[in-house]
């Protein structure tokens, strides 16, 4: 078995810019969750895939539960400058679903097992691969297959850290798929910004799961018409205020624009706060914390910032008794 690869993903959680990042030129503030997804690839007679979510295998094949793998693999030859049935095959083998009870997290599985194929077949084929070439390379396969999202996700799985992450235009590179092969497309700039933010203060990251699902596509296509400009202007400047505060280590000011971005989603659509969002949020009531609801909302995950121990499981036991579940922590 020494010839069996592994490689690693993590899922994503926005923590601002939600909405106003679809357009090209915001920026948004997305957090990497340390919750894994493992792919196993070897070499083998023939391509096979198999997910622990849908736990059959397929082959290249037409399969509506394995498109975005093999959608993926097919992006993967023409970077190659191949055919699919000219590469040498493999076993892709994937485990780590973001998921319990069938119920999804809702920390980007998709992207994230976007991401994983590529790092796992450019492992196989001993192609090394920056983190950018990754992010490209992803969005492309999502954007060719008609994904409405910002890819911000992607950037963040692909860096798999903190990120401020500034939107590229989408419908350019839609349209350059049309006219350019892969690796023109690669070479292009597409505009967009990654950077790495490293915050200078000390508190807990708190991530409560609502246990109902959202479908962020869905969500986007109900909610995007209600964005206006000054929506996208008040919320790029939380944005910005938000990462130098977490910069500079200054939480009042962190805590300020996680409330101001909280209410500016709260206003775009009332489909964003769900209940269970609602409660989420009013569990920081009265404790050193902010709380938001995070990504497209209507169910998923919501996220915490809070800054003394003692709130921090005050809130952690409220979330609780209203059925919302610490889904992951950590010490920022
Ligand atoms: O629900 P999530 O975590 O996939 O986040 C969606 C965030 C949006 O800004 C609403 C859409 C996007 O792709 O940026
Ligand atoms: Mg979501």
């Amino acid at each position: 078995m020494g010839d069996v690869i592994q490689v690693q993903t993590g899922g994503k959680l926005y923590i601002a810019g939600e909405y106003a990042v679809l357009t090209p030129k915001q920026s948004a503030i997305i957090k990497n969750i340390p919750i894994y997804m493992t792919a196993s690839i070897k070499p083998a007679n023939q391509i096979s895939i198999w997910s622990d979510m849908f736990d059959y295998r397929a082959g290249m094949a037409a399969d509506v539960n394995y498109t975005l793998i093999q959608e993926t693999i097919a992006v993967w030859a023409a970077f190659l400058g191949k055919d699919v049935a000219d590469l040498r095959p493999f076993t892709l083998d994937i485990t780590g679903k973001m998921e319990r009870s069938g119920i999804k997290f809702g920390i980007g599985s998709s992207g994230s097992v976007t991401v994983l194929t590529l790092k796992a077949l450019a492992a196989f084929y001993h192609v090394k691969l920056s983190r950018d070439t990754l992010f490209k390379l992803a969005s492309y396969t999502l954007i060719k297959r008609g994904d409405n999202g910002s890819m911000g996700d992607l950037a963040c799985i692909a860096y798999d850290d903190l990120i401020l992450f500034t939107a590229f235009d989408r419908r350019r590179v839609r349209t350059w798929i049309e006219s350019y092969d892969l690796k023109a497309i690669l070479a292009k700039d597409w505009g967009y910004g990654i950077e790495i933010i490293k915050p200078a203060l000390s508190c807990d990251f708190l991530v409560g799961w609502t246990k109902e699902a959202a479908i962020s596509r869905d969500m986007i296509n109900l909610v995007k018409s209600a964005v206006t400009d000054d929506f996208l202007m008040q919320t790029q400047k939380a944005v910005l205020r938000l990462k130098l505060a977490l910069e500079a280590g200054v939480k009042c000011d962190v805590k300020a624009e996680i409330e101001n971005v909280s209410g500016l989603l709260a206003a775009l659509s009332p489909a964003i706060y769900s209940d269970k969002l609602k409660e989420l949020k009013a569990a920081s009531q009265g404790l050193d914390a902010a709380a938001k609801s995070s990504g497209s909302g209507g169910g998923d995950c919501g996220i915490a910032l809070s800054f003394k121990e003692k709130d921090s499981q005050t809130l952690i036991e409220r979330w609780q008794t209203n059925g919302i579940e610490l889904l992951y922590q950590e010490k920022l």
